[in-house]
């Protein structure tokens, strides 16, 4: 009887055994596939991170999340944040950031920061750095078809590119496991490899390989900084905040065309943000965009997208509730390799033991998101 007992419920937690596999990235072995989605909370008053986020991110961390990714944290450049809220990654914040990867690494936590750079995707209330100085964008393009100002120049570039360089060496000496490249969503990265916002005719413009090239600096810069072993992930989406349906790649062909330098250039591992991880990504093959960019790259591959959850999140920063989801679809991908890591942003903002609960079959504890969850850090 107790036999019988016991393999109900091994059967129980073993539902999920493929997401608590550990995984090596370069010199970084994490104790199972579950990462923490970068999420801004814009709760770091002067853009410092205070005792109180790193107890958030511990909370995580000492339920069971394998790699925390931090929300978006900006570069050294005066006009790469959006809010003043919004944590820095240079300067009085680096102490911040310090003690968030003390309190994470206290409890067997890994942590990357996710380097940012909002481009010109800043908020025109004034409640930013240097309201003054006008945004920096490829172009001069906010959104398709609205024009604010001038393209950068190559110095504005260079800085921008030191920006990045800097952060992922201040990233390593303050102890963080591994960076992230914010180059998705419409921000400074993306809004270079978006033809829709990159009008340049110089080495940075002007074909799909040009406007990747800044990306490409980026990534060259940093891996020069951080050595060898360091792990760099590299985060893009094919969408958009401008707009939802754009495409980076049209087809598979298109979408190695734009992987293959990043991935030469020294990235170990893709971030592909889609807003529903079961959407396929092409006709003709049940492989959503991490699945593909692994096939395409041999890389590993992170998914993320309404995992644990009924609705996605730009439907819930509208009000749009989601209820807990299972997440047997998932496993089994992880399960037949089709990536390698499974980001989670919203049931873990609002349950900070989610992967806990998942891992000890506690399936009916999930809590539902809505969005009263962002007002505070629990
Ligand atoms: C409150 C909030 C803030 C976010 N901030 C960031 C960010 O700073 N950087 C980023 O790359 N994505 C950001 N995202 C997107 C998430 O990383 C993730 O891709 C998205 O929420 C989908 O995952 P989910 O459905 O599990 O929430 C944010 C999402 C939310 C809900």
């Amino acid at each position: 009887m107790a036999d019988v007992l016991a393999a109900d419920m091994s059967t129980k937690a073993g539902v999920h055994d493929a997401l608590f596999r550990p995984y090596t990235i370069r010199d970084l072995t994490l104790r199972n596939r579950i990462v923490m989605a970068p999420m801004t909370r814009s709760k770091s008053p002067g853009s410092v991170p205070g005792p109180d986020v790193a107890a958030y991110y511990r909370r995580r961390a000492e339920n069971e999340v394998g790699l925390i990714v931090t929300e978006g944290t900006t570069v050294d450049h005066p006009v790469s944040s959006m809010d003043v809220d919004i944590p820095n990654f240079y300067g009085d914040a680096l102490a911040g950031w310090r003690r968030v990867v003390e309190e994470v690494h206290a409890v067997g936590g890994a942590i990357a920061p996710q380097l940012w750079h909002v481009g010109s995707a800043r908020r025109a209330d004034g409640k930013v750095h240097n309201p003054d100085v006008p945004s920096a964008s490829p172009s001069g393009y906010s959104r398709p078809g609205k024009r604010f100002g001038d393209p950068m120049t190559d110095d504005d570039i260079r800085s921008v590119v030191r920006g990045f360089a800097d952060g992922a060496r201040n990233a390593r000496e303050i102890g963080f496991d591994a960076i992230e490249i914010h180059g998705a969503h419409g921000y400074l990265i993306d809004q270079f490899f978006w033809e829709a916002l990159n009008e340049r005719d110089d080495a940075y413009g002007g074909s799909a390989a040009a406007r990747g090239r800044f990306a490409v600096d980026i990534v060259e810069a940093v891996r020069k900084e951080v050595g060898d072993d360091y792990p760099i992930i590299f985060r893009f989406s094919q969408w958009k905040q401008q707009d939802y349906d754009a495409k980076l790649a049209r087809t598979p062909e298109e979408l190695g065309a734009f992987l293959a330098p990043l991935s030469a250039a020294g990235v170990d591992a893709f971030h592909c943000s889609q807003r529903r991880f079961w959407e396929p990504e092409f006709e003709g093959s049940d492989l959503n965009l991490a699945g593909w960019t692994k096939k395409l790259t041999g890389k590993p591959s992170i998914t993320v997208g309404s995992v644990g959850l009924t609705g996605e999140f730009i439907s819930a920063f509208a009000g749009e509730s989601s209820e807990a989801a299972p997440i047997d679809d998932l496993v089994a991908r992880v399960e037949r390799g089709e990536f390698d890591l499974v980001a989670v942003g919203r049931a873990l903002l609002v349950d900070a033991a989610w992967a806990r609960k998942i891992h000890e079959g506690r399936t009916d504890e999930l809590a539902p998101f809505t969005r009263e969850a962002l007002a505070t850090l629990s």
